[in-house]
């Protein structure tokens, strides 16, 4: 019998439409950590809606499984081929379509990249308020479908806070065009919600219309060390508090910052001594000295107050990226010397410390592995990453996976947190998911699944697992 691949090839017939060299699909099949790879017989590559509604259709009728990927840089296994399923590309969907400037809002394809945007709308004033660290590489209709959050979310929200309209393409290839630029349009079920966040099960984002907001006048930005993780709790109520345009409270333990120090020599940190704990504080504020003296006295007061020892400001641009540097290197350090089981959770910010003291605890007890510790403290979402140290077989350290999981979402689940912030399910998180969620959820989300997919040729096994 022909295989699922070879059927669509001869029904799609333009070979512009995909790539079947392995030598070009390789690379479709190997996620941004290293840690999920599999075969890809085919990459489809639409350029349009048309295009993604004719492949799904072509699917559906073929029984043919299909990936759908953005910019691959997922951290749950959700973006890559596990059993020689298809990978639908929306990399050649990167036309910013419109930009409406009495609503600011700016409709897109799902293949634009974050950075592209970001720069289309800082040139007409405006600011894309979900940022990441993947920014030069993650594309709009990747970031829907995980609703990502990322290192703003204290202050606008993650992706579902900035969706207005999308277009979503079914797997039987019907085209659900929602492209709404209304913020109130209250008529009926609000549909889009379902496929925010729903990793690519559901359907195939094509377009959407996303919310943007004007771009602050400047930035003040300052990395701050404090002696202890103990004070993170108390520093998140004082920086709430104390900056009010707060856009950004990130921190990395300071263990971590010795490490990535250690693993990159090159990595300047711009804070003389060394720290229990490290965050970020970016502040959004107008432009002149005024806001500057005010963020420094905030700094200021976290110093008399003893919850910070040292800090540095920026003082330029540079300055500001250097200091960012120290917040993101950490997950290429991770991913540069080895691999890495990367568990992202929220707890609630006020056992934050203890948390991370469970962590490190936990990694002891496995020889071979070293927690690397940082995240959004605003969001009281850590990274918990344990990642392969050097001497460590591949094999070994892959079969510490299961162990790993259920000791840090055991402890996750005690703490009445989250077992994923921000990442999503994917293949990773699936069997942990009725820690999550009631069985009633995950009935219903299976309903809707057999509605919207009824042969299931949509990301099998991500979420809801086989
Ligand atoms: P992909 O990886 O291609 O896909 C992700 C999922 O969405 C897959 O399940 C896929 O099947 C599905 N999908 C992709 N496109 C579509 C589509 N058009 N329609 C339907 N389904 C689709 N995430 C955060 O939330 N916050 C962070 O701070 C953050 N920082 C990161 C930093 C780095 C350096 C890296 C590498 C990743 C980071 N991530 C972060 C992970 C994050 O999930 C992604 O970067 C981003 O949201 C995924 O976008 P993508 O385009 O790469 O999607
Ligand atoms: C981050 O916040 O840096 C990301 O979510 C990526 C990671 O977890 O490594
Ligand atoms: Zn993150």
């Amino acid at each position: 019998m022909t295989a699922p691949h070879e059927r669509l090839r001869a029904r799609l017939g333009d070979p512009a439409l995909y790539l079947d060299d392995p030598a070009d699909t390789a690379p479709y099949g190997r996620d941004w950590i290293g840690k999920y790879e599999g075969a890809v017989p085919l990459v489809v590559r639409p350029r349009s809606t048309a295009e993604v509604s004719a492949v799904l259709a072509a699917c559906t009728e073929l029984d043919v499984p299909v990936v759908p990927q953005a910019g691959n840089t997922g951290m749950v296994g959700g973006s890559v081929p596990r059993a020689g399923e298809v990978v639908l590309s929306v990399e050649r969907m990167g036309v910013i379509e419109a930009f409406d400037e009495a609503s600011a809002t700016v409709r897109v394809q799902a293949g634009v990249v974050l950075e592209a945007l970001q720069g289309f709308l800082a040139e007409r004033g405006c600011d894309m308020p979900v940022d990441l660290g993947a920014r030069g590489s993650c594309r709009i209709g990747g970031m829907i479908a995980t609703n990502a959050g990322g290192i703003k979310v204290l202050r606008y929200g993650h992706m579902r806070e900035q969706v207005r309209g999308l277009e979503v393409v079914l797997a039987d290839g019907t085209v659900v065009e929602g492209l709404n630029i209304l913020r109130k349009n209250n008529t009926g079920l609000d549909l889009k919600q379902v496929f925010i966040g729903s990793e690519g099960t559901l359907g195939v984002i094509t377009r959407a219309v996303l919310q943007a907001q004007p771009a602050p006048q400047a930035f003040q930005t300052a990395l701050a060390g404090l002696a202890s993780r103990a004070l993170l709790p108390p520093l998140l109520q004082a920086a709430r508090a104390r900056f009010p345009r707060l856009s950004s409270l990130e921190f990395v333990d300071g263990a971590t910052v010795a490490y990535v120090r250690e693993a990159d020599p090159e990595l300047r940190i711009p804070l003389a001594g060394e720290h229990g704990s490290y965050v970020v504080i970016e502040e959004e504020c107008a432009a002149g000295e005024a806001a500057g003296e005010a963020f420094a006295a905030g700094l200021e007061s976290l110093l008399e107050d003893g919850l910070i020892e040292d800090a540095v400001i920026a003082g330029s641009e540079a300055q500001a990226r250097a200091i960012w540097r120290v917040r993101e290197a950490p997950t290429e350090t991770v991913s540069r010397r080895g691999l890495t089981h990367k568990f992202d959770v929220t707890v609630p910010p006020g056992v934050i410390p203890a948390f991370l003291g469970e962590m490190e605890t936990l990694a002891d007890g496995f020889p071979g592995v070293r927690a690397v510790l940082f995240g959004h403290l605003g969001d009281g979402n850590v990274h918990v990453n344990m990642a392969q140290e050097p001497g460590l077989a591949d094999a070994d350290f892959r079969a510490m996976e299961a162990d790993l999981a259920d000791a840090i979402y055991g402890a996750v689940h005690g703490h009445q947190g989250s077992i994923s912030a921000e990442h999503g399910i994917g293949v990773m998180k699936r069997a942990y998911l009725p820690l999550a969620r009631s069985p009633e959820e995950i009935a219903l989300m299976r309903t809707l699944k057999a509605a919207l997919d009824p042969k299931g040729i949509l990301n099998p096994g991500v979420i809801l697992g086989p």
